[in-house]
């Protein structure tokens, strides 16, 4: 595996030619993007997605997003793209929105799990695009984690979590949002679905759509989108405030007990591990993997959480968070 190293806003111009040379033999490339790190093949080559889903261990029903360069490239793999869609596309991207298309004709069913939808998006972050254009077709990617796990928001918890299975790891630093991207489906342009909340809100789609997309979050929707996601080893407990919280503790050892608390939520239990006392949801969301990943580090049993606000990035938080107590 090689490992490139990026910084000052430019690329390693030979990190970035062995990472498209990986990617044009069929390989993979982990790479930063602003919501999570990705696990990255040639979308259009399904041997090369074939393995993405062998190192991934996820199951093959479950599609992945195709990464462009630009918006520019959409009417290259879907069909029948509406006006809003495109809007979208022009106002969120780069950006940290997914939108579920109808796939064009000759789009191998590799990039899109055999459906007839593809999810598409185009990532706000240097790397990813300078890897983009170099690389001039469209990744497949998920998150770079093994299916079920935390999602990686740097490029050491790629190293740590898929190490010598990829061959090319880029390191851009912690991802900006931390937590995944939005996943719109206009697949029926007529009921847009809101499939994964993300770094772009509700109220933010509303501007174009005319109104917040109803939320269908359901596994039959969006596939891959089980409780058992984004679950640490640690047995997660959601608390709706500093009181419920100081009432989970009660019962438990403090010292294996990791807290979460909103900053100016209230105090911690005495002896509990403060794992993080986030500012405001966008930092909420920043460090909530890091997070998760620190208590199991810490061989804590327990993360008892406190979620931030339901605005902006707080209602991706709160699923999150919900997903992982499910876990
Ligand atoms: O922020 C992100 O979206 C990150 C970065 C790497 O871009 N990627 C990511 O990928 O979170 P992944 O594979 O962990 O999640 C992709 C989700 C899947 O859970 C699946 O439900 C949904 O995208 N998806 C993909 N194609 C779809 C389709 N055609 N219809 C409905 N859902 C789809
Ligand atoms: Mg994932």
């Amino acid at each position: 595996m090689a490992t490139g190293t990026y910084a000052g806003g430019v690329a390693d111009e030979t990190v970035l030619d062995r990472a498209v040379a990986a990617l044009r033999a069929g390989g993979l490339v982990a790479f930063p993007t602003e919501t999570v790190y990705g696990l990255g093949a040639d979308a259009a080559n399904p041997a090369a997605v074939a393995r993405l889903y062998a190192v991934k261990r996820r199951p093959r029903e479950h599609p992945v997003i195709v990464h462009l360069a630009s918006a520019d490239e959409l009417d290259h793999w879907a069909t029948e793209v509406p006006p809003a869609a495109r809007e979208l596309a022009a106002r969120h991207w780069p950006g940290p929105l997914t939108l579920v298309l109808r796939r064009a004709p000759g789009v191998p069913d590799a990039a899109c799990g055999g459906r007839e939808t593809i999810a598409l998006r185009v990532p706000d972050q240097p790397l990813a695009l300078a890897l983009l254009r170099a690389f001039g077709g469209g990744i497949a990617a998920p998150s770079a984690n093994r299916f079920g796990q935390v999602s990686p928001t740097s490029a050491g918890h790629v190293r740590a979590a898929l190490g010598d299975e990829v061959d090319v790891i880029l390191d851009g630093g912690p991802c900006a949002v931390g937590v995944e991207s939005t996943i719109l489906d206009l697949s029926d342009p007529a009921h847009p679905r809101l499939l994964r909340p993300g770094g772009v809100s509700a109220e933010q789609l509303a501007q174009t759509l005319g109104a917040p997309p109803p939320q269908d979050t359901g596994p039959a929707r969006a596939p891959g989108m089980l409780p058992l996601h984004y679950a640490p080893a640690a047995r997660v407990v959601v608390c709706v405030d500093a009181a419920a919280l100081a009432a989970a503790a009660a019962g438990l050892e403090p010292c294996a007990t990791g807290v979460i608390l909103p900053a100016g939520s209230g105090a911690a239990p005495p002896g509990t591990v403060v794992l993080g006392r986030p500012a405001d949801e966008a930092a909420y969301a920043h460090d909530l993997y890091a997070l998760l990943r620190e208590a199991d580090a810490r061989g804590l049993e327990v993360v008892l959480a406190v979620p931030p606000a339901a605005r902006g990035l707080g209602v991706a938080v709160r699923d999150r968070l919900r997903r992982a107590a499910a876990g």
